[in-house]
């Protein structure tokens, strides 16, 4: 009997690879197979990842695509049951905390099996965020919980979660940025590729790199107007590369905010390949997101971030790395980007985040695995 892996969601995408990369290479390789449950389906979503991370193509594909939490959550659930009959594995492994990893945990719990939650205990205390309560509730009902950080491990540990469960072992995200780092796409080429002159990022002001997608800062549109126009302003000072999330594409339509975007020095581009945004992450002066991932990755690889949320679940980034949280109100995010434009950003890179989280994960599941068997 083997693991089945599950993946949903872009953010999934990097953190299974090396762990699937891992228990392939093991001294006595592990049987593994992947669950794709299709909500990111797009070929810039999905495809593109799947391929410069040399993910196998999943075994399985759930094609749920996009609805609302409720019906997403349903149908991933209804239509992984019997797949999970169906492969019988010793273990699911579930990622990050999209809708994908809670309905997965959720049926293999229920059905007996072993869950192991790979980027356990995050926490950001703030329950209107869906991926909160994707988190609280996957780590309740798993049996193994990787932390990528020390406050994870207290986290899990205040929710009653025994000692025996919870191992900290690193970032598979980060396992993942430092084996691509070398492959990433200069960010020249990454524009032009898309019809734009590399000529506006490379004067000596540099870029900044912005994503934004969470619901908090996209849906509604008076906020998603005034985080645009304060971009619009700041790339008057420096040049703003902006690749735009489908859900951030939608809502920047419907507002009617196409041509507050149209600024000569916002660049606006489709959503990008794993090694197209890594390529812009490492060159640029500084990243401004929404993203949980990113605030790890630009810690992992000293790149000033700045926020745009009123909290994070990653706080280790604050106080190692080169993270700063200002959620999006104007006159914070102006002060922080003058801040950071003058001074840049120290910091260090935490324990663990070696490029070895996936093989510790390894370690830990196949004699806990043995252990059951035996
Ligand atoms: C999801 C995750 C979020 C993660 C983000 C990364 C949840 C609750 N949210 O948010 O934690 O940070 O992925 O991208 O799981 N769409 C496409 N093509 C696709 C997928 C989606 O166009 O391949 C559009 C659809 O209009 C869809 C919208 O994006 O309605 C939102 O997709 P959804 O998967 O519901 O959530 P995300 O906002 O992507």
């Amino acid at each position: 009997r083997g693991v089945l892996c599950v993946v949903g969601a872009r953010p999934n995408f990097m953190k299974i690879a090396p762990v699937m990369r891992a228990l392939r290479e093991a001294p006595e390789p592990v049987r593994v197979r992947l669950v794709h449950t299709g909500q990111h389906y797009d070929e810039a979503m999905k495809d593109a990842f799947f391929r410069q991370l040399g993910l196998p193509e999943p075994d399985v594909d759930l094609g749920v695509g996009s609805a609302s939490h409720a019906v997403q959550t349903a149908q991933i659930m209804e239509r992984f049951e019997p797949v999970l009959e169906r492969e019988d594995p010793a273990c699911v492994v579930v990622v990050g905390d999209v809708n994908s990893t809670l309905a997965c945990a959720l049926v293999a719990a229920k059905a007996g099996r072993a869950v192991a939650h790979v980027e356990a205990g995050l926490r950001s205390f703030d329950r209107t965020m869906p991926e909160e309560v994707n988190r609280v509730l996957t780590d309740q009902v798993a049996d193994l919980l990787f932390c990528t950080e020390p406050r994870a491990v207290e986290n899990l540990r205040g929710e009653g979660i025994e000692e025996g469960r919870i191992h900290l072992v690193g970032n598979v995200m980060i396992d993942t940025l430092l084996r691509h780092r070398e492959l990433a796409v200069p960010p020249a080429r990454t524009l032009a590729r898309h019809g734009v002159d590399p000529a506006v990022i490379e004067g000596a002001e540099g870029y900044i790199l912005l994503t934004l997608h969470r619901p908090a800062n996209v849906d509604d549109p008076a906020v998603l107007r005034r985080l645009i126009k304060t971009v619009r302003g700041i790339s008057d000072a420096v040049p703003v590369v902006f690749p735009v999330h489908p859900r951030t594409a939608a809502r920047i339509e419907a507002a009617g905010l196409g041509d507050l975007m149209g600024a000569r020095r916002i660049v606006r581009l489709p959503p990008l390949g794993y090694l197209e945004t890594l390529g812009l992450m490492a060159e640029a002066r500084l990243v401004m997101t929404d993203s949980g991932g990113m605030q790890e990755e630009t810690t992992a690889l000293g790149v000033p971030c700045i926020t745009l949320r009123e909290n994070t679940e990653r706080p280790i980034t604050v106080e190692q790395g080169t993270n700063r949280i200002v959620g999006s109100d104007p006159n914070r995010i102006l002060a922080a980007v003058d801040h950071v434009l003058a001074n840049g950003a120290q910091g260090r890179v935490p324990q663990l985040w070696d490029g070895r989280a996936a093989e510790r994960i390894r370690d830990v599941l196949v004699s806990w695995l043995n252990g059951r068997a035996g």
